[in-house]
């Protein structure tokens, strides 16, 4: 007969690392012998709990650690030996900005990563110091080997520029959608069963109202958009079907960079406002272009919710947790949380931001509304203090000044 018991574990370890053995041995004798004894096959693992199937145990009980065996009489304790282990967290597209900045916050948090990036548009100076695993992930077979390796996936890897989704949707489908699909099946077909996801404020689209909810209805107006809510409604689809438990995270402006000043923003082309009007405070960088000056806001320009790129990366750690600590009746096929700090800054105070932590003005030019821009997108960030008990704590002066750091240090070893 097989039966099965709950146990509870100290620290998180996980089956593939072989960090937990489970015994029944008899109550009655003093067994220091290994021989005797049943070890249990763990079918299910997570941080804290966990369940085990073992030979000949007539009767579970989840809360009392003495299972009567009825093969062999007497009462039998279970014994669970478990040794410091650390989850291992397979980074999709961890050789990019964000993916990178996410996968020092696990590291601080005591994660084992493993970054996985093809480099189109990622940098390797990005993953010093990590695993660097070159790949696609619509390489299945490669893909799968390293996914046998871990406990669970953040998923960065994407083509990120809205213009170009305009231009080439092909691309966007491709890479957002056919590649990111392929990769949730092999997720799910390795046996892993957490997912965060690397969504975005745009599949909301133009919103009808302020601040954007994660109930506000998602009407995505470019192909980024869309390939980004088509994978957010696969990842609902699957949490209801195969019991994947996934988080989608939604950023808004992701700025900044880590404050070791060894990484940072390094997009190619860049078409971000910070690293732009940082530039252009630089003798040798091209004017800012502002797209509109005519919108409903206090000074004409768009307003945005500017995010710390640490904070995100914090609050990555934080939905890895979650996922972790959900316990299988509980889990919630249909997590999706804002990420943004709740203000929007205008273009103008932006760039007032950077003239004041560079000391140069921002040399600009005023163009026309670009189309499909919304006049103001800022977030509501409730339910990720709820949900995660995470806020956002850096401030704007500290995502200018940190990304400025960085720029400057950057040039430095461009230099030398
Ligand atoms: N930067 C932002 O403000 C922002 C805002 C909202 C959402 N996001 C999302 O966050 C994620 C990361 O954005 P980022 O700014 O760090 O972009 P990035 O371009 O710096 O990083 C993306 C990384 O994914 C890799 N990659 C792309 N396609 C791949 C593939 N098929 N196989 C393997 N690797 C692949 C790239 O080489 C790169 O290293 C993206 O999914 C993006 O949609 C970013």
């Amino acid at each position: 007969m097989v039966g099965t018991a709950r146990f509870e574990l100290a620290t998180p370890c996980t089956p593939s690392k072989c960090a937990t053995r489970l015994r029944y041995v008899p109550m009655d004798t003093a067994v220091e012998d290994d021989s005797v004894g049943f070890d249990l096959t763990i079918l299910h693992h997570a941080a804290g709990f966990g369940t085990g199937s073992g030979p000949a145990i007539s009767q579970t009980d989840g809360d009392d650690d003495h299972l009567p065996m009825d093969a062999f009489g007497g009462t039998w304790s279970l014994t669970v030996e478990s040794r410091e282990a650390f989850l291992a967290i397979l980074i999709t597209g961890g050789a990019g900005y964000v993916g990178s900045h996410a996968a020092r916050a696990l590291r601080r948090a005591g994660y084992e990563v493993v970054i996985y990036d093809n480099l189109s548009t990622g940098f390797r100076q990005l993953a010093r110091g990590f695993e660097l695993i070159e790949g696609d992930i619509a390489d299945e077979a490669k893909l799968r080997t390293v996914l046998e390796r871990v406990d669970a996936i953040m998923h960065f890897a994407a083509h990120a520029y809205v213009g170009e989704s305009v231009g080439n949707p092909r691309k966007y489908f491709q890479n957002n959608v056919e590649a990111a699909l392929s990769l949730l099946n092999s997720v799910l077909d390795t046996g892993i069963r957490r997912f965060v996801f690397s969504s975005t404020c745009a599949v909301y689209g133009i919103p009808g109202r302020l601040p954007i909810t994660e109930e506000t209805p998602r009407e995505p107006v470019n192909p980024y958009g869309c390939s980004k809510l088509f994978f957010e409604n696969a990842l609902e689809a699957y949490g209801r079907a195969y019991g994947l438990r996934s988080m989608r995270l939604r950023y808004f402006n992701a700025a900044g960079a880590d404050e070791s000043g060894e990484i940072g923003e390094l997009h190619e082309p860049e078409t971000h406002l910070i690293p732009l009007s940082l530039r252009a405070a630089t003798a040798n960088g091209s004017a800012l272009q502002i797209y509109g000056a005519d919108y409903p806001t206090p000074d004409g320009t768009c307003v945005r919710d500017y995010i710390h790129v640490s904070d995100l990366a914090d609050a990555h750690v934080r939905a890895l947790q979650y996922l972790e600590a959900q316990r299988d009746e509980e889990a919630d096929d249909s997590l999706a949380v804002n990420l943004g700090t709740g203000r929007g800054y205008s273009v103008l105070e932006i760039i007032k931001a950077v003239e004041s932590a560079t000391g140069h003005s921002v040399r600009r030019t005023i163009r026309t509304r670009r189309p499909g821009d919304p006049a103001v997108l800022v977030a509501d960030p409730a339910k990720a203090q709820r949900v995660l008990g995470w806020v956002a704590e850096r401030r704007l002066h500290e995502i200018v000044s940190s990304a400025w750091r960085w720029m400057q240090s950057a040039a430095r070893c461009h230099a030398a």
